[in-house]
């Protein structure tokens, strides 16, 4: 059944785990990520971006997930609006179904100029009065996502700007995320420790570094009964890298976000883990492969069966390492 965000993450901080949110576009992806929550008997987290709206269309979005809970009745599943960008976008997703939404009003709605706190403020306490009257949660986020490595904010999808950014403008601070999460009363804050979104994160692999987790117990420590999201959290698996470079693709050598640096983050109070890239990966993967292998096969389905079990499997893996299994 749709319940709201609020609900599985109360339950996640009270059995210390995390739940993964997966970016959904299409059947497949919803498929795949439902099948993994039998398997795991986990709880689940659709999101869909701006972007995967327009692409599917409202009613395909909706009925898609509507499905999801028909056919698994007994998994609990949130469906939420990932990077809303303005009041309006939270609003339509509310109207169509949505049980938790995101306000980021770390960017100004263009998503490329950044916004100052009391902006941020602003929109993100508008869009909880509305929501928090019928049930339905709030995600807001504070700090700007980017490399420390290079100071860049993470503008490859739009979601960051230009310049460079200094270590500490780079992250969130506990004690403005204190200010914020009192001005707002938002249920999930979304924090910047370094993590960045796409398949681009690191040139090496990450160490402590270039991941700040000691900064999330510091702003855990502030706002105990909000739930900390972290963006950005694909591990661009080298397999899958590997393979798509295999069978024709190009993608340069690049690291993610270590499945262990996020076990490190829910021990230290991390509950939303967003994950869109890793599927993504695995999708192309797969197809790459049976169109490299089997040049004669032109049904979908041959191509789309083995990208759905690849998806799959990213998901069981990721419930499993973020505790998330057995919580259904
Ligand atoms: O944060 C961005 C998500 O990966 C969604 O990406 O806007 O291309 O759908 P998208
Ligand atoms: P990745 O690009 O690391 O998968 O992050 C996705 C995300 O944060 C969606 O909001
Ligand atoms: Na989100
Ligand atoms: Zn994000």
């Amino acid at each position: 059944s749709l319940v709201s965000m609020r609900l599985l993450l109360d339950h996640a901080a009270e059995n210390n785990y995390g739940v993964p949110a997966f970016n959904v576009n299409n059947l497949e992806q919803v498929l795949s990520i439902m099948k993994a929550a039998e398997e795991t008997e986990s709880p689940v987290i659709l999101q869909v971006s701006r972007g995967a709206r327009s692409y599917a269309g409202e009613n395909f979005v909706r009925h898609l997930i509507l499905a999801a809970t028909e056919t698994w009745p007994q998994i609990p599943v949130c469906l939420h609006q990932d990077h809303g960008n303005s009041p309006a976008t939270c609003y339509s997703a509310i109207r169509f179904g949505f049980t938790s939404v995101m306000m980021d009003g770390s960017l100004r709605e263009d998503a490329k100029t950044p916004a100052d706190f009391d902006y941020n403020a602003g929109v993100t306490r508008e869009v909880v009065r509305v929501a928090h009257k019928i049930g339905v949660s709030v995600e807001g986020e504070l700090g700007c996502l980017g490399s420390l490595e290079t100071g860049k904010g993470d503008k490859e999808d739009g979601h960051g700007f230009e310049g460079t950014l200094s270590r500490e403008q780079l992250l969130t601070d506990p004690s403005e995320a204190e200010a914020f999460v009192h001005a707002t009363r938002v249920d999930a804050l979304a924090v910047a420790i370094g993590t960045s979104h796409g398949a681009y994160k690191f040139k090496q692999k990450p160490t402590g570094d270039v991941l700040v987790i000691s900064r999330i117990k510091e702003i855990h420590d502030k706002i105990p009964n909000t739930h900390i999201v972290m963006h950005g959290s694909s591990s661009v698996p080298e397999d899958l890298r590997l393979k798509i470079n295999q069978f024709g693709g190009e993608i340069p050598e690049t690291y993610g976000v270590p499945v262990e640096e996020i076990q490190k983050g829910i021990k230290n109070g991390v509950r939303k883990i967003n994950i869109d890239t890793d599927l993504r990966l695995a999708w192309t993967a797969a197809v790459r492969e049976v169109m490299g292998t089997k040049p004669s096969e032109f049904d979908p389905r041959t191509f789309l069966k083995p990208a759905m079990k690849a998806m799959q499997d990213v998901c069981r893996d990721r419930f499993v390492s973020f505790g998330t299994a057995g919580h259904a």
